[in-house]
């Protein structure tokens, strides 16, 4: 599925984040930057001990924020790491959530990336309600391509599996259609 806004566009995608062959990849880290499970654990393993490594210097992220570094063995260029917020059900829950996906888009775009993969940010061990994350992840990018519009951005939602996917259809024709 794909929503094409201008130059740019969003797609759904059920696939391994890892295997994308898209400039950068995002990972949902955490604050120490230094790897973990989930999606985390997958682009280490597949990007080699060269991004722990350059990770190292990078002295951790904080919640919303994003860092950018190579993609070693990945076939994307580059990750962009950013941490989400651990699900509490406060207000500042969603703030925290928009600002990953603004954040890592900002820093895409100063590295001319035109092609970026987000995993669901939050919603696994971190706990964020699927139809909420999606709903927050689809506004914060959708108002950033509006706001950018004279840059080519191709950003790709990528799912881990149906029921994801699924999900994130209706969010996107909950808001599309809105
Ligand atoms: N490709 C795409 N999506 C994936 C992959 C993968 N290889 N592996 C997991 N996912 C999906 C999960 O299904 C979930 O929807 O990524 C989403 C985010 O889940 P987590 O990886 O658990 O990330 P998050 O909820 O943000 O929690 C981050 O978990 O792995 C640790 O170090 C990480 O402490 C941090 C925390």
């Amino acid at each position: 599925m794909i929503y094409e806004r201008g130059k740019s566009s969003i797609s759904l995608k059920i696939a391994d984040i890892t295997t994308l062959e898209c400039d950068c990849i995002v990972n949902a880290a955490n604050k120490t930057l230094l790897g973990g499970g989930g999606v985390d654990g997958a682009i280490h393993r597949a990007a080699g001990p060269g991004l722990l490594q350059e990770c190292y210097y990078l002295h951790g992220c904080n919640t919303g924020e994003a860092k950018i570094t190579k993609g070693y063995q990945l076939k994307a260029k580059w990750v962009i790491h950013t941490v989400g917020p651990i699900y509490s059900g406060r207000e500042e829950d969603s703030f925290m959530l928009q600002n990953c996906y603004w954040n890592s888009l900002n820093l895409a775009k100063e590295y001319s990336i035109h092609s970026l993969a987000f995993p669901a940010i939050s919603t696994g061990a971190y706990g964020y309600p699927l139809r909420e994350a999606n709903y927050i992840s689809l506004s914060s990018i959708l108002k950033w391509l509006q706001e950018n519009q004279d840059y080519e951005m191709h950003v790709i939602l990528v799912c881990f599996n149906e029921r994801f996917y699924e999900e994130y259809q209706k969010s996107f024709q909950k808001i599309v259609l809105e």
